[in-house]
């Protein structure tokens, strides 16, 4: 019986692949115009981190309280944050005379680069979102922490307007408590989550309870929701997609998402689609409407928190006020 699951997935695998064929065959990329978006290493900079631990750490944490977005701040300087705490080592916060700040990453892996470069592009054919993404991530060293997999590629979105995932992006579901940052319980497996689907959400992080069914629902049915479409990479092998959710806890959902990727020189080269209306649970991308996106790239087989993360964008259909606007192809 052993052979069965592995069977079934290799089953499931087939058909996601006959059914949707390369993700990228329906759009000539060549006419849609891309934006460079500075991916930077974050170490256990996360919510509470950010927001209240310690405004001598981040200045920023009063003005994200009264509305600004980090990357009201940040944008421009991801390369300067990114260098700073991928060594692991003392940093220096340049608008304090220089001040020296203890490190934000315990474990360092030598010789990461603390930042790079993205380029995006968007499109839409009337029924699958597409998403294109030139990622320069360079000569990256083995972390060997997923040995499966040399690059995971992934776009966030969300349809909320709740101000920690409007102003933050993903850091509204990088918690204190989360597996691998400081206030975590060793042993216990915590994934990212929402922070307004806990009870309490203190300076430590937000536990395990949750707020009542009712107002979780209610939460629900106004788009408090992040999603993800991932491609999972190595050189000369086909990419593997994944879909995922976070709310209360992230969780890996029935796959929608196909992928296509080449790689050559450090530089891959990734397609995602995923359908317009993603059903229930998941994603309905509307015209009129604005999504936040964000991009997270793990490089050289690293997992969980040591990623390269981008500031929060904004993503239109077909036309509105926004970083990226998917037009129809
Ligand atoms: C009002 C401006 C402002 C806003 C808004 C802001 N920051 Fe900051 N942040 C700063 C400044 C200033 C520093 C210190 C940089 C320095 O001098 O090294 C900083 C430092 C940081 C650092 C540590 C960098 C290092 O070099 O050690 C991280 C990580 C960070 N911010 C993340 C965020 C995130 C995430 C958000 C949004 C939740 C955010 N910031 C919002 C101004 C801001």
């Amino acid at each position: 019986m052993k052979s069965v699951p592995k069977a079934l997935a290799l089953l499931a695998g087939l058909a996601g692949l006959c059914a949707s064929g390369p993700a990228s065959a329906a759009i000539d990329w060549a006419n849609v115009p891309g934006k460079d978006v500075v991916l930077y290493y974050p170490g256990q900079s996360n919510w509470e981190w950010v927001l209240a631990m310690n405004p001598v750490e981040m200045p920023g944490a009063p003005y994200v309280r009264q509305g600004k977005t980090c990357r009201a701040c940040h944008e421009g300087m991801e390369d300067f944050l990114g260098g700073d705490i991928v060594t692991g080592t003392d940093r220096t916060q340049m608008f304090a005379d220089n001040a020296v700040l203890p490190p934000i990453e315990p474990t360092p892996i030598k010789d990461k680069p603390g930042a790079f470069t993205v380029t995006a592009k968007f499109a839409h054919d009337g029924s699958n979102l597409y998403v294109h993404l030139d990622v320069d991530e360079g000569q990256q060293p083995d972390a060997g922490q997923d040995p499966n997999f040399a690059t995971k590629v992934a776009v966030m979105f969300s349809p909320s307007r709740s101000p920690d995932v409007l102003r933050t992006g993903c850091y509204a579901a990088c918690h204190n408590d989360s597996t691998g940052n400081p206030g975590a319980t060793p042993g216990v497996n915590r994934t990212e989550y929402l922070g307004r689907t806990h009870a309490r959400l203190t300076r430590l992080g937000g536990g395990d309870a949750l707020k009542p069914a009712d107002q979780l629902a209610t939460l629900r049915a106004q788009g408090y929701l992040l999603e993800y479409w991932q491609a999972r990479l190595n050189p000369g092998r086909p990419a593997v997609p994944a879909t995922l959710a976070v709310f209360d806890k992230r969780e890996e959902v029935a796959n929608v998402v196909s992928a296509d990727a080449s790689y050559a020189g450090g530089k891959w080269s990734v397609t995602l689609r995923g359908p317009l209306n993603g059903g229930p649970g998941l994603i309905s991308f509307l015209p009129g409407q604005i999504y936040t996106v964000a991009f997270a790239v793990h490089a050289g087989h690293t997992a969980r928190r040591f990623h390269n993360i981008s500031g929060e964008r904004t993503l239109a259909i077909d036309a509105g006020v926004a970083d990226f606007i998917a037009v129809k192809q």
